[in-house]
């Protein structure tokens, strides 16, 4: 595994630091945790796995969908505002709950000599996440959960559709270090909501992550990226199995109601990047 990204890591059982022997990680207490042939290693104990994160399913819709470049403008701002925030200052990027790594590999094609981290409580992710980039490590764990980071690694943090864990974002971010946050806005994706009975937006979303982040990260700038995109029938599924309305639908209907639709289709991705810092009271 990426020797800068073992340095940065801390034990999920003890808190103390790794070092790489024999394809594992050992940390200073003795805990042992294989890395595995695909070159992340899994820091969740297995019993509290069940359930948490992506399946293989979803993790091959969003490679597909990412990989065709519909969400390139969305990649593109993440990637150019990780590197603005990152300067020259030293600090891994690290991407929580980072699917693919998709956005960590954008940032780290910008930052040169840079480690990424990439964050996840599906090993589906995780495998993918560890081939994105030469400069990234992969690590299997639950984000609601002490993030398995020391204290300070991180100078940017991205977290793009998913969950935010404030106390612990806080707490590995670098002084001066920034969290980059990507939310849906109640335009995203909002042509697909009826025929393909995905989920809405919760009016609601920003407030909730403000609310959520608040307490220990202050917000700063504020983007809107919004685009239109074409999308293709195949697109079109792989969009609808990547995401949490994938759980709630079954293949044949989705067929069906894909089938209903014209063979290209104008869809809206609308959302907000806002820059956070750590707040003066934490
Ligand atoms: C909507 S996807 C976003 C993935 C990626 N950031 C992107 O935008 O392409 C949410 C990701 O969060 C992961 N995830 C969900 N719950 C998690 C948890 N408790 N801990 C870590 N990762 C989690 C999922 O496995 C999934 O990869
Ligand atoms: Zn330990």
């Amino acid at each position: 595994m990426l020797a800068e990204a073992v340095r940065l890591l801390a034990c999920p059982l003890c808190t103390s630091a790794f070092a790489e022997a024999g394809g594992s990680l050992r940390c200073e207490e003795g805990h042992s945790f294989d890395v595995a042939r695909q070159g992340y290693v899994n820091l969740l104990s297995s019993d509290s796995a069940a359930g948490l994160g992506d399946t293989a399913k979803m993790v091959a819709a969003r490679e597909a969908f990412l990989h065709a470049g519909h969400f390139d403008p969305l990649l593109d701002a993440v990637a150019e505002a990780a590197r603005e925030a990152a300067g020259d200052e030293p600090g891994a990027v690290v991407d929580v709950g980072a699917g693919t790594g998709h956005y960590l590999a954008a940032g780290l094609d910008r930052m040169p000599d840079r480690a990424g981290i990439a964050l996840d409580a599906s090993r589906y992710a995780a495998r993918r996440a560890a081939r994105a980039h030469p400069r990234a490590g992969a690590v299997v764990c639950d984000v609601w959960r002490a993030l398995p980071l020391r204290d300070g690694a991180a100078r940017v943090l991205i977290d793009a559709f998913a969950p935010r864990n404030g106390p612990e974002m806080a707490r590995v971010l670098a002084e001066g270090g920034t969290l980059l946050v990507l939310t849906p806005t109640e335009r995203h994706l909002a042509e697909l909501r009826e025929p393909l009975a995905m989920l809405a937006v919760d009016e609601h979303k920003a407030e909730r992550v403000d609310a959520a982040l608040g307490t220990q990260l202050v917000a700063g700038r504020r983007t809107e990226i919004e685009t239109e995109m074409e999308l293709d029938h195949s697109s079109l599924r792989d969009l609808a199995t990547m995401g949490p309305s994938a759980r709630h639908t079954d293949r044949a209907a989705l067929d069906r109601r894909i089938s209903a639709l014209p063979g290209r289709l104008a869809v809206t991705a609308s959302v907000t990047l806002t820059r956070w810092r750590v707040g003066p009271d934490s």
